[in-house]
């Protein structure tokens, strides 16, 4: 038994995880728990390996990567020093503050491409684990209710539809200042969301026992208050 509990908010990109589980976070006085950014220091660290680059091949499926090769990419991933400031916001690699560097699109797509690769979730899954220690985190992924946390005390599938992701991308995209064509952006949420969904090591998917939440239309106050109320009446039960 955990001294605090664990949230869990799984769902595809740009279904507002991250607004809503910083802000329930926050709320809660949970520890917020970014596993994505894992995953996208990973892809940063591989991507800037002259050794690994040239492994990562968007135009092919990563399943074609030989396997000596997968195992290296997993290697790195076990290996790779990533930490998060108190308030889980700000990620450190190897000491050094790739906060931004992680968020390019680009790194979102490379991410997505090596997470298919079963070496690298292995090589995840122990860090996630120890960063939520002994409960009392808000933590966001694909597959945090299902594979990583099986037993969380509460779960959300947090989903919208796809132009409502396309369009709130777009925006935290160009509020960066990067370069955002929303028809691309689409574009790339559907393949991302075919890729995340369709691969064989743990899929994105619904958890059984999740609670599912649309947020197309809603305020990210009106997600957090159902979440809360949600995780306070599992904490009185
Ligand atoms: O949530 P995000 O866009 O920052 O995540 C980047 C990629 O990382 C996403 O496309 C799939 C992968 N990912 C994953 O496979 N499992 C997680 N728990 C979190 C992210």
């Amino acid at each position: 038994m955990r001294a605090r509990p664990i949230v869990t908010i799984d769902g595809p990109a740009g279904a507002g995880k991250s607004t809503v589980a910083r802000a329930l976070a926050r709320r809660l006085g949970f520890l917020y728990l970014d596993t994505g950014a894992i995953y996208r220091a990973v892809a940063l660290a591989v991507s800037r390996s002259a050794e690994l680059r040239g492994q990562v091949d968007l135009g092919a499926g990563p399943e074609t990567l030989p396997a000596p090769d997968q195992a290296a990419l997993g290697a790195l991933a076990a290996g790779l020093d990533v930490r998060f400031s108190d308030s889980g916001t700000r990620v450190w690699l190897v000491g050094e503050d790739v906060s931004a560097a992680i968020r390019t699109q680009e790194i979102g797509e490379r991410a997505s491409w090596i997470s298919a690769i079963p070496a690298v979730r292995a090589g995840v899954l122990d860090l996630q684990r120890r960063l939520a220690g002994e409960g009392g985190v808000g933590a966001e992924g694909r597959d945090l209710g299902t594979v990583v946390f099986p037993d969380a005390e509460a779960k959300f599938f947090l989903t919208a539809d796809v132009a409502s992701r396309a369009r709130r991308r777009t925006l935290e995209l160009q509020g960066r200042g990067e370069d955002a064509d929303p028809v691309q952006i689409r574009a790339e949420i559907e393949g991302r969301d075919r890729r995340d969904s369709e691969r064989t090591a743990a899929p994105l998917r619904c958890p059984e026992d999740a609670v599912r939440v649309d947020s197309s239309g809603l305020s990210v106050e009106a997600v957090v208050d159902r979440l809360a109320s949600v995780v306070s009446s599992r904490q009185r039960s």
